[in-house]
């Protein structure tokens, strides 16, 4: 690119490697830029750049690390041991650990620049790390002379291409001269959540790069660092307008009742509240419309929170639906996480994989309840995350049922999804009514946004047999049973249903 007859460069990028920081950062660093890497001790900020070291040498660079810490490099080594990145073999090789601790207590920030441009000569270094920075800052005279230190440092770096990233435990909070003179400022931090702690990564200042803002959950673990980009930042965005035919596409549910309530199934890339209390079948009616769309060739995905696979499978099989047989030849993939500590855009991450790698044409989400409160970060989170979630899946033309549990025999049927946003394009109410003496399940479609929307409640029966949906239930009787049913705006029959099928 030329600018008034000057060519404009566009500068190369390193990237870390390091799962999900390259999209925060942009895309990754600037090659030959300095960046700055802050946090509290323990935050993480040594295995960051240990990975991102190891990660380099293996696609072909040469890192050194200069450590001006009086720790050891075996005691680093010992601690890293465990981190699957590690590889002791680039060590002296292509990765040089050197310590620079005695240089700058009797050489000052002069000495530490000299041997700093020497080492990184002498090894053919094309990142550096400078671990430890805190202290050069420390020894040095003044806040002028550091920041001096770091503009040299930037000018010796600049002519050799070499990346480099500065540790140093200083609290992102305070401003710092040196915070002026690099390219970029990576914070780290340890913030509680409830009795536990969550770590956060965010940048706060990126040269050249079109980064992504804001606080981004990070994990460590024998993996080394895994960062997970907030969605709400990076997906979501882009909206994929629906293909005429898709519009007239239409998927049943695998029950003729149900399909008739929405004239005839559920148009592809729809969404679909399931919403309900516990026991009224929100689970088996969403795993009905996997069965049936891997009867119908399409690969169905199931994710849920409180039922693990076999469970699901064995109480799909009472209502002779063959999970089982669909999950072995792979047209049915059923996931689950128990309902603690989720981080949401992790799991978005990992549906969304599933969904890719399998072509899903069907994915039901079972249990909205369990990620709102299992949710790292806290609740208030969830219309968002579930309105990125569920508009990637229709810009992947996959249909989608999720569940939303509302409380037992109650006239509140607040849902944290439903109420809140408009991503949903169907409402479908299972509840249960008692009449005399004996419990019934009903079902009503409360919205359709495409289809004809079936206006009745009708009685909605499982049995050994499978799901039926029979005529239209007697409510008047119901409501003087139950009086806080609202059941006024919905269409009522004085009639006795017609099929009063064997309850479980
Ligand atoms: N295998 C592991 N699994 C999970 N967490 C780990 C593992 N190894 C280390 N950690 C976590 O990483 C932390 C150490 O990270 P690191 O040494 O990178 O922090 P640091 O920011 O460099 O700290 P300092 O300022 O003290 O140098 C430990 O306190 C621990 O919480
Ligand atoms: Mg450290």
């Amino acid at each position: 690119m030329t600018v008034g007859g000057q060519l404009i460069k566009s500068f190369p990028r390193v990237t870390t490697g390091i799962p999900g920081l390259d999209t925060v950062l942009g895309g990754g660093l600037l090659k030959g830029g300095i960046y700055l890497i802050m946090g509290t001790p323990g935050s993480g900020k040594t295995i960051i750049a240990n990975q991102f070291g190891f990660n380099h040498v293996e696609g072909g660079g040469r890192a050194l690390y200069v450590s001006l810490l009086s720790e050891s490099h075996s005691r680093l080594f010992g601690h890293l041991k465990s981190m699957r990145f590690f590889n002791e073999e680039r060590i002296s090789q292509s990765f040089n650990f050197v310590s620079a601790y005695h240089v700058l207590e009797k050489e000052g920030l002069d000495g530490l620049l000299k041997t700093l441009a020497q080492t990184v000569r002498q090894y053919k270094a094309d990142l550096l790390f400078i671990d430890g920075v805190a202290s050069a800052e420390d020894l040095s005279r003044s806040q002028v002379s550091f920041k001096k230190f770091v503009h040299d440092l930037n000018t010796v770096l600049s002519t050799s291409g070499c990346t480099a990233m500065l540790l140093s435990s200083l609290q992102g909070t305070l401003t710092h001269p040196e915070h002026t003179m690099v390219d970029g400022i990576i914070s780290l931090t340890i913030k509680p959540d409830g009795l536990n702690n969550q770590r956060e990564i965010s940048v706060t200042k990126l040269r050249g790069s079109n980064h992504l803002q804001g606080r981004h959950h990070f994990r460590i673990s024998n993996d080394g660092v895994s960062v997970f980009p907030r969605v709400e930042a990076f997906l979501g965005r882009e909206f994929i307008e629906e293909r005429p035919e898709d519009l007239v596409s239409i998927l049943g549910w695998g029950v003729k009742g149900i399909d008739q309530l929405f004239g005839g199934g559920l148009v592809k890339g729809s969404i679909t509240s399931l919403i309900g209390a516990a026991g009224t079948g929100k689970t088996l009616l969403g795993t009905s419309f996997l069965a049936a769309g891997a009867e119908a060739g399409e690969t169905a995905y199931y994710y849920g929170f409180y039922e693990s696979p076999p469970k699901l499978v064995h109480r799909a099989a009472q209502v002779s639906a063959d999970l089982s047989g669909h999950r072995k030849t792979g047209r049915v993939l059923l996931d689950w996480q128990p309902p603690f500590e989720i981080i949401a855009d992790e799991l978005v991450q990992k549906i969304l994989a599933r969904v890719d790698a399998h072509k899903v044409k069907r994915f039901f989400l079972d249990g909205a309840a369990g990620l709102r409160d299992a949710m790292v970060g806290g609740p208030d989170r969830l219309p968002r995350v579930l309105t990125v979630l569920t508009n990637e899946l229709r810009n992947r033309g996959v249909t989608v049922i999720f569940t939303e549990e509302t409380e037992l025999f109650s006239s509140s049927e607040r849902t944290p999804v439903s109420d809140h946003s408009a991503i949903t394009d169907n409402i479908v109410h299972l509840r249960y009514v008692a009449l005399n003496g004996e419990l019934h399940r009903l079902i009503s479609v409360q919205k359709t946004r495409e289809g004809r929307p079936h206006d009745g409640i009708h009685e909605f029966i499982i049995s050994e047999s499978g799901i039926e949906v029979a005529g239209l239930f007697p409510v008047t009787a119901a409501k003087r049973i139950t009086p806080k049913l609202n059941l006024s705006r919905e269409k009522v029959s004085k009639k006795p249903a017609k099929k009063p099928g064997r309850r479980r």
